[in-house]
Parts: C-alpha cells; sequence; structure tokens
C-alpha cells in the first residue's frame, strides 16, 4: 500500500521465495553445465563460453514460461496465488539471466572484430527477407530491451508514478518479448542446426502457456456471460446476485452486473458489504480475496481495504467504488451504480443461521 508510494513490504515469505528462485537459477545452471560436459566429449566437446550461453539462455527462457503460466494458473487455482504474490522478483531474475546469456554472445560473436561488439550485432547481418539467414540476434536483442524496461519499472514508485492503466499496458508487452524470443530460439536453431529437441520443448511450452491462457480466459467469459443476465428489472434499481450462503464466512465472491464493471461481495462478521473488484494497486481481483483483520485483503499484493468505505486503513490512502447492498431472505441484492471511491455504505446485516 502506499502514502505517496510505498512498495509492498519485504517479508519471510519473500525472502524464502527469492531464496527458492536462486538456488533454483544455480542448480539449473549447474547441472545444465556438468551433464553438457559429460554428454559432449572428444570431436563434439562444446566450449565452456558456448554452454554458458545456452546454459543462461534456457534458464531464462523457461523462467518467461513460468511467468507467463503463473497468472492463468492463479485464475484457475488459489493455490497459486503465491507464486503470483512473487511474480516481479521471477521477472527480475529472469531480465539478469538473459542478460548475462545477451553479453557472453555479444562478446563471444561480436567481440573479436575492430567494429563495436553492438554495432556488429546490429549491422553484421542484414538479411532480413531471409528466412533461413535472418539476424536473429537482433530479435532477442529487441525482447532484451523489453524485459529490461519491466525490470526496470517492477518496482511500485514506477507503478504509482505511472498509473495502474499506463504500467499494466507497458508489462503487457512481456507477450511481445515472449514472441520475438521464440522466433530468436526458432531462426537460431535453423541456422545453427541443432538437434530438433529445443525446438520440440519451445513448441510444447508455447502451447501450454497458449492453452493455459485460453482456458482461464474462457472461464472468466462464461462468468461475464453469467453476469450479464443479471440486471436490474425495470423501474428497479436493486439486482439480486446470489444467496447469502454461498459466500463463506471472511471470503468474497465476484459478480458481474449487466455490462458493468465486476462487483466483489464480502460476507463477514454477519454482514454484507460491496466494493469494486478491482484492486487499485494492480487490478488484482479483490473478490478473491479475504477478510484479515476485518479488511478486504487483495489476493495479489495484499494491499487492504474496509468493507464498509473502501478505504485502505490507515496511515494507507486508497480509496475503491463501493455499492449499496442489502440482504432480502437470505438473498444478496446490490445497487449496480458505483458509489464514489471510499464511500462509506451501511453493510447489509445477515441473520448468521445456528447449527445444532
Ligand atoms: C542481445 C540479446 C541476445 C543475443 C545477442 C543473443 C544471442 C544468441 C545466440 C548467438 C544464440 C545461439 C547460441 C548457440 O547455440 O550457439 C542464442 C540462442 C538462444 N537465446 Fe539468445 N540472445 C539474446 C537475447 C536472448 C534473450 C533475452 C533470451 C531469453 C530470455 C534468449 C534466449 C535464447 C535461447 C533459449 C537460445 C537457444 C539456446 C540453445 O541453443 O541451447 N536470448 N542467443
Ligand atoms: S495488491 Fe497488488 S493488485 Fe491488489
Amino acid at each position: 500500500m502506499s502514502v505517496g508510494y510505498v512498495s509492498v513490504q519485504w517479508n519471510r515469505h519473500k525472502r524464502i521465495y527469492d531464496a527458492c528462485v536462486a538456488g533454483g537459477i544455480v542448480l539449473y545452471l549447474g547441472v545444465f553445465f556438468a551433464a553438457g560436459k559429460a554428454l559432449y566429449t572428444g570431436r563434439n566437446a562444446i566450449s565452456g563460453e558456448i554452454l554458458a550461453m545456452r546454459a543462461l539462455a534456457t534458464c531464462a527462457f523457461l523462467m518467461l514460461n513460468v511467468i507467463l503460466c503463473i497468472g492463468p494458473l492463479a485464475r484457475l487455482d488459489r493455490r497459486f496465488l503465491p507464486l503470483l504474490y512473487n511474480r516481479r522478483h521471477l521477472g527480475v531474475a529472469t531480465f539478469l539471466v538473459a542478460l548475462a546469456h545477451a553479453a557472453i554472445a555479444i562478446g563471444f560473436y561480436h567481440g573479436f572484430g575492430n567494429v563495436n561488439p553492438f554495432v556488429a550485432l546490429l549491422t553484421s547481418n542484414t538479411n532480413f527477407t531471409s528466412l533461413s539467414a535472418f539476424p536473429y540476434q537482433t530479435l532477442g536483442l529487441f525482447a532484451l530491451l523489453i524485459l529490461f524496461l519491466m525490470a526496470a519499472t517492477s518496482h511500485d514508485f514506477w507503478l504509482k508514478n505511472l498509473g495502474a492503466p499506463a504500467w499494466k499496458r507497458l508489462h503487457m508487452l512481456v507477450y511481445i518479448a515472449y514472441g520475438l524470443l521464440v522466433m530468436h530460439v526458432a531462426l537460431g536453431i535453423l541456422q545453427t542446426q541443432r538437434s530438433p529437441w529445443l525446438a520440440s520443448l519451445v513448441g510444447v511450452g508455447v502451447v501450454i502457456v497458449a492453452t493455459l491462457h485460453l482456458i482461464a480466459g474462457q472461464r472468466e467469459r462464461r462468468h461475464d456471460e453469467r453476469g450479464s443476465q443479471l440486471s436490474p428489472r425495470a423501474g428497479e434499481e436493486w439486482v439480486d446476485v446470489g444467496a447469502v450462503d454461498d459466500i463463506a464466512d471472511q471470503r468474497g465472491s465476484t459478480v458481474t452486473v449487466g455490462a458493468g464493471e465486476r462487483i466483489a461481495l464480502f460476507r463477514y462478521n454477519g454482514c454484507v458489504s460491496a466494493t469494486t473488484n478491482v484492486c487499485a494497486h494492480q487490478g488484482g481481483p479483490l473478490g478473491e480475496g479475504k477478510i484479515i483483520d476485518g479488511c478486504i485483503t487483495c489476493p495479489w499484493h495484499g494491499w487492504q481495504y474496509r468493507p464498509a468505505d473502501g478505504r485502505s486503513p490507515p496511515p494507507f490512502a486508497e480509496k475503491i467504488h463501493t455499492y449499496r447492498v442489502r440482504v432480502v431472505g437470505r438473498r444478496i441484492q446490490v445497487d449496480p451504480t458505483p458509489l464514489p471511491p471510499g464511500t462509506a455504505v451501511e453493510p447489509a446485516r445477515v441473520e448468521e443461521v445456528q447449527s445444532a
């Protein structure tokens, strides 16, 4: 949460996560290097530089695939949410590993001539019209620039200064970087005449990333379609959005009313409140969060809002839209007109059914 900008704080979980990422990278590189040395011997032996370049390249590409899978996985199953919570650190680590790969590649392939290695990288191959001789390294360079832009702006300072929509659009460039890298690897394989195993692995990665996005997108669409059938009857402002008992205590749920924005409903301490589903931080789905310490807690990075007025608890100053809500029988009804961010709304009282 932020006053001016106060970034998401470091905590024990983040440190453990970062240690796991660093350990995983070192383990992957070590195993790749050792296996490469053991498997390629004699006439097939590969130099240390090339082996290191390939180890770093495949590690970064694998990490990018994992990053792209985390979003849809977290939408499909809440157990993946902790990965989403820490995804930015994984992104920065991916950039650093990719940078190491690029640095070795530039030094090894362009560092021994009279021309500046960066100039050589951009000018040594200009066969842009040939598929089999395409300057695939240039594609890697553009992808690396995008990863740099994302890593450099990953801090909450930039989120606050650019604004969430612009920041999000900038970070959507990751899909362009991914496309460039698939071409970088595919065209590189064509030119270096590597065995087809790498191409197959890249293909499998693309299929997994695309399939997960399609499944998660379809699920969201079905949810929105169900919601578009929820509309106020003529002359009425209230819409029936479901039963109180469909929401577990201290939990949220999401509804879409008409073509409007998604609304998050929360049940807590014998009350129901409704707010926008969109977190003020990075648009995280609040309805998938929980009530912790009396506050709606975003599942992505833990920003908090009071359910009754949509305001972050002091000293924080974020505000989100709230909605008028009432409970009739055990059905929840919402007025789908959003109230200005931070507007206090009396929570609807629910008679808790006592279990025998
Ligand atoms: C300036 C930027 C880059 C340059 C100059 C560059 C250069 C190269 C070169 C020369 C190769 C062929 C290596 C060989 O097998 O002999 C290669 C392969 C590869 N690159 Fe890059 N690259 C760049 C950026 C990236 C980035 C950002 C990524 C991914 C995150 C990446 C991922 C890969 C992968 C996965 C391979 C295939 C590795 C293999 O053959 O085992 N590259 N790159
Ligand atoms: S806390 Fe980051 S999106 Fe909600």
